[in-house]
């Protein structure tokens, strides 16, 4: 029988139609006052979604790229920072301070929480010395939401320190603003709420974090963010750039800005509100004391495995994704970013009840379906 494949993993997302159509075109030349233009109206769309004036770049890479870039061209080696480490990309800030040489106070926390300012406020009165805070707004591999605010205000405070977010799977999916909020360096991807297939990183900085550049140390030759960003303003790159992935990032740029930051974020916080409270009817707990609106993660039953479990849901149409390292097995991810509407969550909760009853979880078929679908109809009670 037909089966379709629905992607719920939490990156990379569904493409838009408009995004689809854009990349099916014959490539142009990036050396053209064509690609000139897209590439300006690009960054002038990207700064219009952080309501910032401030420089953002792309780099032709995953968002890791990004995430390297912050670390080599806005500190000094032997520069001490801390790491806010709740998950996997938390580890990957951690391990990649330490490749480049920055002293790392590796704040671990338990995989599903997030931190707490009182240690936060002891780290500091320890070390006062602090260059710069790393962060991720939204820690996928646990679907863990940090408050970003208080990081701000500890950061400002701080003699010379800046806040690095990663917003991979935020930006998008929140009202993400960096100057408003007090962030230094935020970065993010294309296969998240970018709605684009992999291979964009997209890194912003402020006026504080650009008095670093030409202080740093470190080497760098691809990700210098000094050497791009005199190419960037005038609508080039230094290096070959995803020609198709920036044009078609214009077309993504043009659904984020066409629905409102305000009425994406909100459609988002439906769709994470839905799936949390019906995986909590439906008898699964959730992994995350502070969930995202990126993605919903919740641990199936003891006696069943998560990974067995996913691959039922598989077969009846819906990838999501699973934990990693002494995750795996365990949990299960769901993603709500990008271009999903209330229906998509409808669907892919019934799903997930099919596949549980598959496996064996006695459950009565419908209960998380009519959960989310009372919520969604309260939610949007308002709306015409
Ligand atoms: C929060 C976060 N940070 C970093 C990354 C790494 O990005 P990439 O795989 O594009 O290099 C991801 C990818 O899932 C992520 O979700």
């Amino acid at each position: 029988m037909l089966v379709k494949e629905r992607l719920f993993t939490p990156g990379p997302v569904p493409l838009p139609p408009e995004v689809i159509k854009a990349l099916g075109q014959q490539i142009i030349h990036h050396r053209t006052p064509e690609f000139t233009q897209i590439f300006l109206n690009v960054r002038k769309k990207l700064q219009q979604m952080l309501k910032t004036e401030n420089d953002v770049l792309l780099f032709a890479s995953s968002g890791t790229g990004a995430m390297e870039a912050s670390v080599i061209n806005f500190f000094k080696k032997g520069d001490r920072v801390l790491i806010i480490n709740a998950g996997k990309f938390g580890q990957r800030w951690r391990d990649l301070a330490k490749t480049f040489e920055l002293k790392v106070v590796d704040y671990e926390i338990e995989w599903g929480e997030t931190y707490e300012k009182e240690k936060i406020e002891e780290i500091i009165k320890k070390f006062p010395d602090i260059k710069g805070i790393l962060v991720q707004h939204s820690e996928t591999s646990t679907t863990t939401l940090h408050d970003i605010d208080y990081l701000a205000d500890v950061s400002k405070k701080l003699e010379d320190c800046i806040l690095v977010v990663d917003g991979i799977t935020s930006v998008g999916v929140y009202e993400v603003y960096p100057d408003e909020i007090g962030i230094d360096v935020l970065v993010t991807g294309s296969q998240k709420a970018l709605m684009l297939p992999p291979g964009l990183a997209v890194l912003w900085y402020s006026q504080k974090a650009k008095q670093r550049l030409s202080k740093s140390n470190i080497p760098k030759y691809y990700f210098s963010v000094e050497a791009e960003s005199k190419k960037q303003e005038k609508g080039q790159t230094a290096y070959t750039p995803a020609i198709n992935l920036i044009i078609a990032l214009e077309k993504s740029l043009d659904l984020i800005l066409g629905e409102g930051l305000p009425n994406l974020a909100k459609r988002h916080e439906i769709l994470a509100n839905a799936t949390r409270n019906a995986l909590r009817e439906i008898g699964l707990p959730l992994l995350s004391s502070s969930p995202s609106n990126s993605a919903t993660g919740a641990y199936t039953p003891e006696v069943i495995n998560a990974d067995d479990f996913r691959k039922e849901l598989l077969k009846i149409g819906f990838r999501v994704a699973g934990g990693q390292d002494h995750l795996k097995g365990k949990i299960f991810r769901v993603a709500h970013m990008g271009y999903f509407d209330f229906m998509d969550m409808i669907q892919v909760i019934a799903g997930i009840e099919m596949a549980l009853k598959k496996v064996g979880f006695e459950i009565e078929l419908g209960k998380g379906v009519q959960k989310a679908q009372e919520i969604i109809l309260e939610s949007t009670k308002e709306t015409k």
